[in-house]
């Protein structure tokens, strides 16, 4: 994007919701997990009788979160059935997708185990099962250590940017912020959200707390969207430098879902340790079924993770456990916009 001239009247959000775009962008997710499933013999396990996650992750060799991922796309669906935690075939696995049978479709999914996405999930299902291996996405590691070039930032940025901004006019609309004064976006990329709620809330005062380079960015859109009186940015790495303190509510969109259990709960643990009493955490996420079996963006997007990162989707109850795990209480899910889910919780 280029800075451009400051636009001095606030943006109205879109007229309808953005599932549509998201469905297109997710859906090539959807063949690899049907043909990595195949390949791993998914499918002929789950003839043998239905199991649970931990059972498919044993048998299969897979790590809990390629399991989690696998089993919730292939439920989504339709072809795997969940009941009490355990996942069986449904029917258009049993008649299409056993090796075997007579209307079997192995023949052309086999064609596939060489597309790109097809490999790229058996690699990230093979590291998943060695927790000590990381990610090998050049983009991953730059986060890990906080270290990203010029040209990584912008490409990031702007694909976060398109991709949130939507969104962020939804959270503005549609989440509680009554009572917040100073928030503070941690992680915040194109600092969309604090733009979208600093032109809701004239206000409000919000910070983004992001990797200097992306900080750089961030401070071209708010000035573009002539907000730069109400938001700043704050150069830091979030997992080695000190956090700054004077803000009642800390906000993080698409950031636990990057990252693995001792991370988050390190930015949960953080966030309060910042927050005055009566703070509020806010989560934005797209939600797992606590029955991890759907719905279908969410498992796609977890297994997008599993691919590029540390980290999954949520389902409700994980995160409510993490947050209450680390002192917050009154957790509390809406629906914001498209598929997103503002979680919010209160520090005594
Ligand atoms: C998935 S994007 C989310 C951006 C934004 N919150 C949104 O929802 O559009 C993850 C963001 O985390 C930032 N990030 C990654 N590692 C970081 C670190 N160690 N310290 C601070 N920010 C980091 C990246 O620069 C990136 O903007």
């Amino acid at each position: 994007m280029s800075a451009g001239h400051p636009l001095s009247v606030p943006l109205e959000p879109p007229t309808c919701d953005d599932r549509a775009v998201w469905d297109v962008w997710l859906s090539r997710l959807e063949l690899p997990a049907v043909t990595v499933a195949d390949e791993l013999g998914l499918f002929s396990l789950l003839a043998q009788g239905a199991a649970t996650a931990p059972e498919v992750a044993a048998r299969l060799e897979l790590g809990a979160r390629g399991a989690e991922a696998l089993l919730a796309v292939n439920a989504a669906l339709g072809f795997l059935v969940q009941r009490g935690g355990r996942f069986g075939l449904a029917e258009p696995a049993r008649h299409f997708l056993l090796p075997g049978g007579d209307f079997y479709w192995g023949g052309m999914l086999q064609r596939d185990r060489f597309s790109a996405l097809h490999q790229d999930l058996r690699k990230a299902l093979g590291r998943d099962a060695h927790p000590e291996q990381e990610p090998d996405t050049r983009l991953a590691a730059a986060w890990a250590s906080g270290q990203i070039d010029e040209a990584q930032a912008r490409r990031t940025t702007e694909a976060m940017h398109a991709h949130s901004f939507p969104a962020a006019m939804g959270v503005a609309r549609h989440g509680d912020f009554a009572g917040v004064t100073r928030l503070l976006d941690v992680a915040g990329g194109s600092g969309c959200f604090p733009i979208a709620l600093a032109q809701r809330y004239p206000g409000l005062r919000c910070t983004v707390m992001e990797l200097p380079e992306v900080c750089l960015l961030a401070a071209e859109y708010i000035t573009r969207y002539g907000v730069a009186a109400q938001v700043d940015t704050h150069g830091a790495n979030m997992f080695t430098h000190p956090w700054p303190r004077d803000y009642d509510a800390i906000f993080f969109s698409n950031i636990f879902h990057d990252w693995d259990a001792p991370r988050c709960r390190h930015l949960a643990q953080q966030s309060s340790a910042v927050l005055p009493s009566g703070g509020r955490i806010y989560l934005h996420e797209i939600l797992l079924a606590d029955a991890k079996d759907g719905p279908l963006p969410a498992a796609l997007f977890s297994m997008a993770m599993l691919i590029a990162n540390y980290g999954k989707q949520f389902s409700f109850g994980e995160l409510e456990a993490l947050l209450t795990g680390c002192g917050f209480v009154d957790v509390q899910a809406t629906l914001t916009y498209g598929y997103y889910s503002l979680i919010s919780a209160r520090k005594p």
